[in-house]
């Protein structure tokens, strides 16, 4: 194994505690219009999963009952088990996922004969007013629409029980653990399908071919992913290899990337603020990373995904300043919990990259802090590649003079490459490392050049919120130059087997009250810990391609 720099000399200790990421006890999840009628006080709310739930029906052809289902559906039950009439459920149906295992069969139900998909794409339930009926058991009134046509409708539900949602051996379903909670649930009703406006009917002598009532039967398995008992590090990375798929061996997160040497060159400004080694005046070796933020390591480059710039200052005595920066304005949560509800949220269910929108509607209601953060992270302008992009630390950290005088700050890495929008036509756009490849072309013909900034709180701006930005009139103090001269890939880089730790922090500079800081530290342990015992394939980037 090449030289792992892990928790180097003069680092911050890792602060990896319960109280940070503790759950909220109570959950108080106010589901917006989108999700249905009314808020949800003291509610958990369970997503239904479909790969262990079955919306099916029956309905009589002649003399028999032929069965058939739903394969796509989708929903919510907000349980209040305190106090069950408080509880509301959503179900959403895509009309065109019916199935009787018959394929002329199923067109002609899909026809306008019978729910015309085209035209009328779902059938949803909304619940109105939960009633008890026995001590499992309930009779769930709500508007039923299906065929364009709302009426309402009365759902015999019963509770089958409630636990944890994966034993040792795994599961199927992503984002669920052994810490996840999940619920059963058996529903029946009986639709008149005249009433809906469904009226295709024949008879053979005197016999109606297709009955006017259909049975429903719904078997609902739904798991409550926003509201983990335990949260841990581990709980976050195993989170990270569902969303992503396993790639052993790779960064759990900005899995493909390229490594880079260089120095950075003091003014000898930044020394008014710490005395930090790096900022007196003169030159440090630097290793870096650049990376893409998704944990695919073969994913092509595109333009949206948060762009990674992570440095690690060599000092004198052996100290080091291990810092990761992206090209965002601001983080999308500012909390373990947020960050792990925020994971979850984006969790591609079923399929990988196809995140399904009610989880993160309940996110971002759940964290109206993201959902303002991710507005400003949507609408930065983004530059054409990672040589004119702007790297910011987010995080605030303390800077501690040689006078004692202390001071809250955050950092960024602004380019002397000037920006260029993205463009997103361009022919390179079909090339699956144009980014990196634009990247490693720019070094190859001249160093790049960043300049490190220092923007300076005020008191009152928040040092424990990343999702904030501070106001633009704040002191900002141009500290030195980074110079990138060197560009390899991560097959042969030493930069593979750094853990670009953020709390790993010279004397001078000391970690804020951000909890993310000290998630981040023990998460980037986590991962490197399992990638640095895994065997390593080859990079997407490869060495051919850095010139190696
Ligand atoms: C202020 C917010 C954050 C910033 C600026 C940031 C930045 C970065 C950067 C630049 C890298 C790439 C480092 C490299 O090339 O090796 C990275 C890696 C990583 N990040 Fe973050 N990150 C942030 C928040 C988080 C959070 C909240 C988590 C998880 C709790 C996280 C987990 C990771 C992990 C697991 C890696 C890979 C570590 C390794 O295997 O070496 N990051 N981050």
């Amino acid at each position: 194994m090449r030289s792992v720099f892990l928790f180097a000399q003069g680092s911050c200790r890792v602060t990896w505690t319960r109280r940070s990421l503790s759950r909220p006890k109570t959950l108080l999840i106010a589901f917006s219009a989108l999700l249905t009628a009314q808020a949800a006080f003291g509610s958990d709310v369970y997503f239904i999963d479909k790969n262990h739930s079955n919306v099916g029906f029956l309905i009589r052809h002649l003399f028999t009952k032929v069965p058939g289902r739903f394969t796509d559906f989708s929903g919510q039950i907000s349980f209040d088990e305190a106090n069950p009439e408080q509880s509301t459920v959503e179900v959403k149906i895509k009309t065109a996922s019916v199935n009787t295992d018959n394929d002329l069969r199923d067109k002609d139900l899909r026809s306008p004969n019978f729910f015309d998909v085209e035209k009328f794409p779902e059938i949803t339930f909304r619940s109105k007013s939960v009633k008890a009926t026995g001590q499992n058991t309930f009779d769930v009134t709500g508007d039923l629409t299906i065929h364009g046509v709302t009426k309402e409708a009365v759902l015999k539900v019963e509770f089958t029980g409630k636990g944890k949602g994966a034993g040792p051996q795994g599961t199927i379903t992503p984002g669920r653990d052994s810490t996840t909670m999940i619920t059963g649930w058996d529903a029946t009703t009986t639709v008149r399908r005249s009433d809906f406006g469904i009226n295709w009917n024949q008879t053979i002598e005197g016999t109606r071919v297709v009955a006017n009532d259909v049975q429903v039967e719904l078997h609902v398995e739904a798991e409550s992913l926003l509201a983990p008992p335990e949260l841990s590090p581990a709980l976050i990375i195993n989170t990270f290899e569902q969303n992503n798929g396993p790639h052993p061996g790779f960064r759990r997160i900005h899995a493909k990337g390229v490594g880079v040497t260089g120095y950075f060159e003091s003014n000898g400004r930044g020394a008014a603020l710490s005395k930090a080694s790096v900022f007196a005046p003169g030159r440090v070796p630097i290793i870096g990373r650049f990376s893409l933020a998704p944990g695919q390591p073969y994913l092509a480059d595109a333009p949206q995904p948060p762009r990674g710039m992570a440095i690690l200052f060599k000092l004198p005595g052996g100290e080091e300043w291990r810092t990761g920066m992206l090209n965002i304005p601001v983080f999308v949560a500012n909390s373990a919990q947020g960050f792990y509800d925020f994971l979850l949220a984006s969790a591609s269910y079923p399929v990988i990259g196809d995140p399904d929108p009610a989880r993160m509607q309940a996110f971002l209601t759940k964290h109206p802090e993201s959902a303002k953060a991710m507005q400003l992270i949507r609408s930065r302008p983004v530059s054409s590649g990672f040589e004119n992009s702007t790297y910011n630390s987010l995080d605030a950290f303390r800077f501690t003079n040689a006078n004692g005088a202390v001071v809250s700050v955050r950092w960024s890495m602004v380019p002397a490459q000037p920006f260029e929008p993205v463009n997103t036509t361009g022919p390179e756009q079909h090339d699956k490392n144009y980014l990196f490849d634009a990247l490693i072309a720019s070094i190859h013909s001249h160093p790049l050049q960043w300049h490190l900034v220092i923007t300076v709180a005020q008191p009152g701006d928040p040092t424990n919120d990343a999702t904030v930005p501070w106001p633009p009139d704040r002191q900002q103090i141009d500290v030195g130059t980074l110079t990138i001269d060197h560009v390899e890939s991560d097959d042969t880089s030493p930069a593979r087997d750094i853990n670009f730790d953020p709390l790993v922090l010279p004397s001078g500079i000391a970690a804020s009250d951000d909890p993310v800081l000290s998630l981040r530290s023990a998460a980037y342990s986590q991962s490197f810990t399992r990638r640095e015992g895994e065997h390593k394939d080859p990079s997407a980037v490869s060495p051919a391609e850095t010139g190696q």
